[in-house]
């Protein structure tokens, strides 16, 4: 799969920082990550011994060592708020535009405190308007079950335009798109 080289590793905005994931960051990375609200259309809950266990094993800074890979930080309190995610999807997935393409895909995930406040919509804006000053126009995906309707919400308010369902992981998918260069200008 192509690497994706994105030459920044901190941004800010207003109320948000993102970050690479750091040891102080642990706790509320287990309490987000496991929580069965959080994870409702993410494939269910997973035990937070568990994961708090393999993290250990891996390094918190694990957890974002891909280029694309953030931690949203709230300014005020240098809290964890949530994740953030560029990355390229793998041609063998199902979910494209383009045939055999691995165009970037933006996923989010926020501890549930944390809705409804805009906090998402701040960050992954955020992210792709940095993201735009540095990479040539392409295509963005998100790909989010059709029954999340948060985050099909997210996506619409970020500029993304519904382009197809298909079926993943035994759920209907929602897969929206749209240009990297539009996305990082548009006003949310
Ligand atoms: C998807 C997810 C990140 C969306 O979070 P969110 O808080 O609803 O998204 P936003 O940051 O855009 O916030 C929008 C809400 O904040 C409200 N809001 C309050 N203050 C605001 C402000 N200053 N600016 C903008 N919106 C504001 C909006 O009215 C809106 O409320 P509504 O949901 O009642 O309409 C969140 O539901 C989540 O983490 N879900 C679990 C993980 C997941 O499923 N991720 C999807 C995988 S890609």
């Amino acid at each position: 799969m192509a690497t994706l080289a994105l030459p920044f590793t901190r941004a800010q905005s207003e109320r948000i920082l993102l970050r690479k994931a750091m040891p102080e960051d642990l706790d509320a990375y287990v309490e987000m990550s496991a929580d069965a609200e959080v994870r409702r259309y993410l494939g269910g809950p997973v035990s937070a011994e568990q994961l708090r266990a393999h993290i250990e094993t891996r390094g918190i800074t694990s957890v974002t060592e891909d280029p694309g890979a953030f931690v949203i930080v709230e300014q005020s309190t240098g809290a964890l708020l949530g994740t953030l995610m560029l990355e390229r999807r793998p041609a063998h997935r199902p979910g494209h535009v383009e045939p055999n393409a691995e165009e970037l895909e933006l996923s989010y995930l926020l501890r549930r405190q944390s809705w409804g406040q805009g906090l998402a919509s701040e960050a992954a804006s955020l992210l792709l308007r940095t993201a735009a000053t540095q990479l040539r126009d392409q295509t963005v995906l998100v790909v989010t079950q059709t029954a999340n309707a948060a985050s099909i919400a997210l996506a619409r308010r970020l500029g993304f335009e519904y382009v197809s369902t298909f079926t993943e992981f035994n759920a209907k998918q929602w897969l929206g798109a749209g240009r990297l260069h539009r996305l990082g200008a548009a006003e949310n």
